[in-house]
């Protein structure tokens, strides 16, 4: 197989298939029992915090480990024994691996000579690549004569000009400052457009994931949690897991025990027609969660979701735009610190049981002050209810 053949525009991508994958190192349990299906052509973003098993998919797929249980897959032929250097996938890691006493032509051109390129077809290759990357004026200096996006550049490059069948992406923007970082996220999704190659991209951070991949696949403690695309882990997270690690900031999760709403407990005001954008008596909340300096009040649907469930106790989940601050809240906080953004607040809050909750308020909404006590409300339409012991979505 010649790495020459075509541009870069003919896409050479495999899908990659993990069936019941376990890793362990020794006692430790990397990876249980992982099984993804990833079409050939798709932006895959591994997501999830750090030790929980994403650089050991990579390197399963790379074959620089193999699984304690399971079978890796790539184009559906079994990957399980086969060497590194038959797989034909390229990595891309957050610590570029350049060499740095050979140019950056050299760099790139690399795994083109490995494999016997001949010269010509390497000079067209790095210029067509070099060009797509802007990095054509760089070509004879060294990695130490050029800047840290530079460098991602050409690590980049010398993946590409591989066309291999899977890129896996460990982490490669996260030494890049905040501004490369948003403009090589937009690049990388560019050139996945226009290869239409597979990738697998590692990252712990839940924007790059939102904004770069077809699917995320969220894992926790080497177990995968949801795959799903990022509307979806969005609006319907499997699990509170999810709901808590996705968005930003992410989604407030507060467990309490289910009481009946009685007349005591029920507002003795009368109505307002903002009870019914809270979850008021008015919107014919039958149940609230309970917990230390007040309750969240469940309207119709979930509040029958959890009584058919019988269930003593829930966790209510709630994204900080539906979080208000508001006299009459349901729910006793203090203000811990309000953090600006410009165009949005997000106001801190602790509960007296000392959890605490994050209210996302537009910018010409009255906020109060560090220290002040506050009312919390919620929109109850927004609510999302998970199982007290599973943690599972309970959907309504
Ligand atoms: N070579 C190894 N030897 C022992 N433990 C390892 C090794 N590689 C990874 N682990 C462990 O496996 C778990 C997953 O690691 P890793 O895949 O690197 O996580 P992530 O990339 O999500 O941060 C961690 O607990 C880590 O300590
Ligand atoms: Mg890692």
């Amino acid at each position: 197989m010649s790495a020459g053949e075509g541009g870069l525009d003919v896409p050479r991508a495999a899908g990659v298939e993990l069936e019941g994958v376990t890793k362990s190192f020794g006692p430790n349990l990397a990876l249980d029992g992982l099984s993804l299906d990833v079409p050939a052509g798709e932006f895959l973003v591994l997501l999830g915090p750090s030790g929980c098993g994403k650089t050991t998919v990579l390197r399963l797929v790379a074959g620089l480990e193999e699984p304690t249980r399971g079978v890796v897959r790539i184009g559906d032929q079994v990957m399980n024994g086969v060497d590194p250097k038959e797989r034909d996938v390229a990595m891309v890691f957050q610590s570029y691996a350049l060499y740095p006493h050979l140019s950056v032509r050299r760099n790139i051109e690399f795994p083109l000579r490995s494999r016997h390129v001949d010269a010509r077809e390497r000079m067209r290759l790095v210029a067509e690549v070099s060009s797509a990357l802007q990095i054509g004026s760089l070509l004879d200096r060294k990695p130490a004569e050029i800047s840290g996006g530079q460098r991602q550049r050409v690590a980049l490059a010398r993946a590409i000009v591989r066309r291999p069948r899977v890129f896996l992406m460990d982490e490669p923007l996260s030494n890049l400052d905040a501004q490369l970082r948003v403009e090589m996220r937009a690049e990388l999704v560019e050139l996945h457009q226009r290869l239409g190659s597979t990738i697998l991209y590692v990252t712990h951070d839940q924007v790059e994931a939102m904004t770069m991949g077809d699917r995320i696949a969220i894992m926790n403690h080497g177990v995968l949690q949801q795959v799903d695309t990022p509307e979806k882990v969005h609006d319907r997270p499997a699990n509170a897991f999810v709901a808590g690690f996705i968005g930003s900031p992410p989604m407030n999760i507060l467990a309490g025990v289910v009481e009946p709403v009685t007349g005591d407990t029920a507002p003795a005001r009368s109505p307002t027609p903002a009870d019914r954008s809270v979850g008021g008596t008015d919107a014919g909340a039958l149940v609230s969660v309970g917990m230390p300096g007040g309750s969240i009040p469940l309207g119709g649907p979930l509040a029958e979701a959890v009584l058919s469930r019988g269930l003593a106790s829930v966790i209510v989940g709630v994204r900080p735009e539906h979080v208000s601050i508001d006299p009459a809240g349901s729910l006793a906080a203090s203000v811990t610190l309000v953090e600006s953004l410009g165009h949005e607040r997000h106001v801190v809050c602790r509960l007296e049981a000392g959890q605490l909750v994050v209210a996302r308020l537009a910018a010409r909404e009255a906020v109060p002050r560090t220290g002040e006590r506050v009312s919390l409300s919620f929109s109850a339409e927004h609510l999302q209810l998970f199982e007290p012991d599973t943690e599972a979505r309970i959907d309504v």
